[in-house]
């Protein structure tokens, strides 16, 4: 290599640095936005997403004997704070249900309109007299529901929770649920506010 080629690649080297370093300021808040973390730059750290903190709600197989069976549970969710202990552990209500289609579901017990807790509501009489909603009205025929008895918000719990009646905006947040075996665990909350 000739000196003055060799002189021309130390400049454009050095020329470049400024941009690379630019480049790496700009994708930092990228990098972040795709894997959150607690420190700007650690993006290998520990997410500052919120995430299951044990004990992991479990069930197996024979909780549910038979179908529309509805168990309670309380899921820790732990959020990352800027506190002595750095985290904050929320307590999130929720029902786990068996569907005639075998199907396992489990749901926020928190009302998405203003955040009371509803119930599940098995018998269609029940809810039409409580609730003001007949669930004998839904497309397939009566079915238990989850209703809230604060503002008589009605969820079709074998519809992805749809709103049925009342003034929710949208479905309660749906839990993940892992099966293994005959076992299922309750591992998440939908992405959200917690109610
Ligand atoms: S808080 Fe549940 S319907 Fe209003």
């Amino acid at each position: 290599m000739t000196e003055g080629v060799l002189r021309r690649t130390v400049l454009k080297t050095a020329a470049a640095l400024p941009l690379a370093a630019t480049f790496g300021l700009l994708a930092s808040p990228f990098l972040r936005f795709l894997r959150p973390t607690l420190k700007p730059l650690d993006v290998l750290g520990q997410s500052d997403q919120p995430i299951a903190e044990p004990p992991i709600p479990t069930f197996t197989e024979k909780d549910f004997p038979e179908p529309w069976t509805c168990l309670p549970f309380m899921f820790n969710q732990k959020y990352i704070e800027y506190n002595p202990e750095a985290k904050e552990i929320r307590k999130i209500p929720g029902f786990i249900v068996k569907l005639p289609t075998g199907d396992v579901v489990a749901y926020s017990r928190i009302c998405p309109h203003l955040g009371c807790i509803f119930n599940f509501i098995p018998e269609p009489e029940e809810c039409a007299k409580g609730y003001n909603f007949d669930p004998r009205t839904l497309a397939g025929g009566g079915r238990p529901v989850f209703a809230c008895p604060c503002h008589l918000s009605v969820y079709d719990i074998a519809n992805s929770g749809k709103v049925v009646s009342g003034p929710a905006p949208r479905p309660p947040r749906k839990f993940e649920v892992k099966k293994s075996g005959d076992q299922y665990e309750v591992i998440a909350l939908e992405a959200g506010s917690i109610a």
